[in-house]
């Protein structure tokens, strides 16, 4: 039998697929769902929920204690385009929930650690096309430059008191069970609620604006693969490329013109421009595919076939 899991910020985009599917795999009573809020009436059903702030220590130490947990998988946070509007906020958040996840593993009250971070590593000066594992980062976002030293903690932790802490850095995520959280990418979630419900959409990124994207089962699939893979073949302890496919606002309105004939997108970009700008248009993730079995499964038109199919019912 599975050791308890904790998943903190289980009700936000990736946290509650996450949920779901680890209670598949290790049962709902092993599964232990948390967020200072509660989330969708599915999520709050499928097994046991805890209110828990990610920035207090001493509530998630208790938590721990009570279940007996052995893993976390620290999914809180504040995304890229709100991040931007509350800086000091989003750094707060961000660093000092990271934080105490690695502080409970290094004091061995927990075994595992997941942190995701991100492709808001990579900044303006960074090789734009096929981005590889190391290279320039720079980040120019609040967001960018927390997942920065989010990676550098991790590694430090691993190195010096042995942690294990695994992470990937998740392009952007597409998934029809829950609305994303306040990010850069959010359009190619909006454009499929926006196509079915009224036939046009307005991007806020122009349509040019090639983005490194995944949908939502594959990133699932890859986290999972990457917490269960043995921890010798984890090489990488800041955080692994991850890649899916790579595509623009005019080329995921083509696709779902496929399905919905006279689908029409315009194009008024806001400040969210700026930080696409600064992000690679693709991702070397031969890393992970090398070291344990990373390989995408969905493109674009199958995302967008799964993405309508499941929006309509
Ligand atoms: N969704 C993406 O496209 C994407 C891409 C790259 C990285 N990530 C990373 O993956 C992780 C999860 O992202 P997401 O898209 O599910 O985000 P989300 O915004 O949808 O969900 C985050 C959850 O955290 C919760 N939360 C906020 N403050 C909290 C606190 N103090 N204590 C406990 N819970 C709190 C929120 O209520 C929310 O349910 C984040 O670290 C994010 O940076 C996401």
């Amino acid at each position: 039998m599975h050791k308890p899991i904790l998943i903190i910020g289980a009700c936000g985009q990736i946290g509650t697929e996450l949920t779901f599917e680890l209670r598949n795999k290790y049962g709902a009573e092993n599964v232990i769902a948390s967020d200072i809020r509660e989330g969708s009436n599915a999520l709050m059903q499928s097994g046991p929920f805890e209110l828990l702030d990610a920035t207090n220590y001493a509530a998630i130490e208790d938590v721990v204690m009570h279940y007996e947990i052995d893993e976390v998988y620290l999914m809180a946070a504040m995304l890229s385009a709100t991040a931007e509007k509350f800086p000091m906020r989003a750094w707060n958040l961000n660093m000092n929930s990271l934080f105490n996840v690695l502080n409970l593993a290094k004091e061995k009250k927990i075994s595992k650690v997941f942190w995701p971070s991100s492709i808001a590593v990579f900044g303006p000066n960074t090789p734009k096309k096929d981005t590889p594992q190391n290279t320039i980062m720079e980040p120019s976002t609040v967001y960018g430059i927390s997942k920065q030293s989010g990676e550098r903690w991790c590694e430090y932790y691993h190195k010096k008191y042995g942690v294990d802490v695994r992470s990937v850095r998740y392009p952007g995520l597409i998934s029809w069970k829950t609305m994303p959280g306040g990010g850069t990418t959010d359009y190619a979630v909006e454009i499929y609620h926006e196509a079915l419900n009224k036939g046009t959409y307005e991007c806020f990124l122009n349509g040019d604006t090639e983005l490194p994207m995944m949908y939502m089962d594959d990133a699932i699939r890859a986290t999972i693969r990457l917490m269960d893979s043995p921890s010798e073949k984890i090489k990488v302890r800041s955080s692994y490329n991850l890649g899916g496919m790579s595509f623009t606002p005019k080329d995921m309105a083509k696709s779902i013109e496929k399905h919905i004939p006279g689908f029409k997108v315009s194009y008024a970009p806001d400040f969210r421009q700026e930080i696409a700008d600064s992000w690679p248009s693709s991702i070397d993730d031969s890393a992970a595919r090398e070291q344990w079995g990373w390989e995408p499964r969905f493109d674009l038109d199958q995302t967008t076939e799964e993405m309508l199919k499941n929006l309509k019912e």
